[in-house]
């Protein structure tokens, strides 16, 4: 099955999709992941989306289409489950005709809603490990070691991103770009909303029932 995770910054897309990868087998597309992988690497896309990213705007639609044309195509029949993307209307109608041409579908949007002062709370704790990815919360998701992840031993940074500042204006973007893209799918795809403030648990209990 195929599928979209959606909500605002720190709604737990990233913690769910790593719930979903493991249970589900699916293949788990982050486009932040891949662009912040790119300017870790300091590749030619790396350096353009560098500022990019730490000011909280979105990277154009042009270059991330392009970025996800390969990645989609590559993935085999256990699906995929994009996390952060698409981000505009725009992009969303570039992976309808992407799809189309894979004659591959959309199973269904899981869509997290979180308030903006939960966000807020959540952005400015959330520890993530410069190895494998996973995120953790100083205070809500602790890690059992300080600094050290759970699941590999690698080091957990704070993101770039993820001061008061930069929230604020990415919680901004969401509400102006992203958010309308949920009207360009309502009576198109099947659209499953969650309450994100719930308990990690409790989020995917309710995520794997609606799902089954
Ligand atoms: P991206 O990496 O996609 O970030 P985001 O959408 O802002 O989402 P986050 O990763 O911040 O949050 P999340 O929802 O995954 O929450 P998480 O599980 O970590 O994008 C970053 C940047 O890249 C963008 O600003 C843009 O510049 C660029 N970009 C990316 N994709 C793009 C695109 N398609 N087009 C253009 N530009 C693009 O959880 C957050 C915290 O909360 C953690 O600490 C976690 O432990 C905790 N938590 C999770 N669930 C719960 C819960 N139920 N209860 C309590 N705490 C919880």
């Amino acid at each position: 099955m195929n599928l979209i995770l959606f909500g605002p910054p720190g709604s737990g897309k990233g913690t769910q999709a790593e719930r979903l990868r493991e249970k589900r087998g699916l293949r788990h597309i982050s486009t932040g992941d891949l662009l912040r992988e790119a300017v870790a690497n300091e590749s030619d896309l790396g350096n353009r989306v560098k500022s990019i990213l730490a000011s909280g705007q979105l990277v154009s639609d042009d270059i991330i289409l392009a970025l996800m044309r390969d990645v989609i195509a590559a993935v085999g029949e256990e699906g995929w489950l994009l996390d952060g993307f698409p981000r505009t209307v725009g992009q969303a109608k570039g992976l309808d005709t992407q799809l189309a041409e894979l004659k591959q579908k959309i199973g269904a949007i899981v869509v997290l809603n979180v308030r903006r002062e939960a966000v807020i709370e959540r952005l400015s704790g959330r520890r993530t490990c410069t190895n494998c990815k996973t995120v953790f919360h100083v205070k809500v998701n602790r890690p059992r070691v300080e600094g050290v992840c759970d699941r590999c031993g690698g080091k957990l940074v704070q993101r770039d991103d993820d001061r008061p500042e930069t929230i604020a204006r990415r919680l901004d973007v969401y509400e102006a770009q992203t958010q309308p893209i949920l009207e360009h799918y309502r009576g198109v795809v099947p659209m499953h909303e969650f309450d994100g403030e719930q308990p990690v648990d409790e989020v995917t209990r309710s995520i794997e029932h609606v799902l089954q």
